[in-house]
């Protein structure tokens, strides 16, 4: 690709441990590219965004653009032993209607091709990262196929890192992105590629698969336009007890929105490029006695759907069809109703209010729904918008 590459590199590896020598570096390499060019200061513009689950419903040309900045399309793997994208016959029909839905659009919107999601595997990921081969295999077929059907940018969602060896090359694999993307653009004349991340919900993960293991911040910081907590899945019928799938705050643990942002801010991470995760979906319980039925009841398992997750339009049908009681918990920041067994923990409009004055007041980049049209008819994207103003 670029022949100077190499020197290129060399000199951003050092950026991390000798930032002096950097410095004199660059100034006497002009005719390269400029280093600082791959770290992305911090853009104000803010982002109101949506993942689109691929094959939805809901059409990608009945999206009211109005309400988004930046819509993803989610997802496209990777091949797990040659890890290039796979484009299917599946993205070969939907990635085409996505982008034609979304061209030309007032007011336009940004597509961007998000790899991996909660189902993906991790593993692949993983032996991807560990090597540098592979992940140039893997930088420019993601490249490749976003430039090929004209996406503005490229996103990870890999659930999750498993240990810190994963983290580190997380933070070499942001690196090669960003500096493939500079290359890319400057060859091709085009904007740089956008280049995202969707995050656990605070910057060490702890509760979940093996000991605790911290997000490559300083490349995430340097590297990426923004990295986007995925500040839901606190609590579901994994557990023998009810409790909010989003709580913003909790006094009792360290399982809320506000505690996983603020690890994020104070481990170093640029509170202008967290864009917050906001649930359009809710988990259901069911209860182990009806009558016991509170934050913290016992449960048995899930309800309703095999995985307990109900979009939030649907709750509201079953809450009136059921005629649930809804409680609102105004220290958690969330709803939940009950009605017979079951037992529902989810957000509606004045818990999504909040949560998105509390990204605002905290200085972030902007926040993201899982998923795009969950709500019909826009109810919580548009509040969502206005409170967050534009
Ligand atoms: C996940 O990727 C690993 C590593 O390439 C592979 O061995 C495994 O078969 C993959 N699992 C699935 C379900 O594809
Ligand atoms: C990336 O892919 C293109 C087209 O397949 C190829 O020409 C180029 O050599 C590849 N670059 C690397 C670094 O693999
Ligand atoms: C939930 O309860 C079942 C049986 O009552 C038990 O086998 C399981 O270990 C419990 N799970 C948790 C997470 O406590
Ligand atoms: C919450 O996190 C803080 C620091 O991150 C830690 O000191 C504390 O022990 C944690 N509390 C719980 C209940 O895990």
């Amino acid at each position: 690709m670029h022949p100077q590459l190499d020197v290129i590199k060399m000199s951003l590896q050092r950026l991390i441990f000798t930032p002096l020598l950097v410095v004199f570096m660059s100034i006497h390499s002009h005719a390269l590219v400029e280093p600082s060019t791959w770290k992305h200061a911090p853009n104000k513009a803010s982002v109101r965004a949506a993942y689109w689950p691929a094959g939805d419903d809901l059409s990608p040309s009945s999206i009211d653009t109005k309400y988004f900045t930046h819509i993803y399309y989610a997802f496209i793997q990777q091949h797990p032993q040659l890890f290039h994208l796979r484009v299917t016959e599946f993205e070969k029909k939907w990635i085409p209607q996505f982008i034609n839905g979304l061209r030309d659009r007032y007011p336009p919107v940004k597509t961007l091709l998000s790899i991996g999601g909660g189902g993906s595997n991790s593993t692949a990921f993983s032996l991807m990262a560990t090597n540098k081969h592979t992940r140039q295999v893997f930088i420019n077929s993601t490249i490749h196929v976003a430039r090929q059907y004209g996406f503005h940018g490229l996103d990870l969602d890999w659930e999750f890192p498993e240990n810190e060896v994963d983290m580190s090359n997380l933070g070499i694999l942001f690196q090669e992105w960003r500096q493939a993307i500079t290359v890319e653009a400057q060859s091709s004349k085009k904007p740089p590629l956008l280049l995202t991340a969707a995050v656990y919900y605070a910057s060490t993960i702890k509760l979940i698969g093996n000991g605790p293991r911290t997000y490559p911040i300083q490349a995430i910081r340097d590297y990426l336009d923004w990295a986007s907590p995925m500040c839901f899945d606190y609590h579901g019928a994994w557990a023998n007890f009810t409790g909010f799938n989003a709580a913003l705050y909790d006094p009792k643990s360290n399982v809320s929105t506000r505690y996983g942002i603020r690890s994020w801010i104070e481990s170093g991470m640029s509170a202008q490029k967290l864009v917050m995760g906001l649930p359009l979906y809710g988990r259901a319980w069911t209860l182990r006695d009806p009558n016991v039925h509170g934050v913290g009841a016992e449960a048995v398992g899930e309800a309703i759907d095999t995985d307990g997750t109900l979009d939030y339009d649907e709750i509201l049908v079953f809450n009136k069809e059921n005629g649930a009681t809804i409680v609102y918990d105004d220290v958690a920041v969330s709803f939940y109703s009950y009605a017979g067994k079951t037992w529902i923990g989810y957000d509606d409009g004045p818990s999504i209010t909040k949560k998105v004055r509390f990204a605002r007041s905290s200085g972030l980049k902007g926040y993201f729904f899982w998923a795009l049209g969950k709500d019909k008819d826009w109810t919580i994207s548009r509040q969502a918008s206005n409170v967050w103003g534009h």
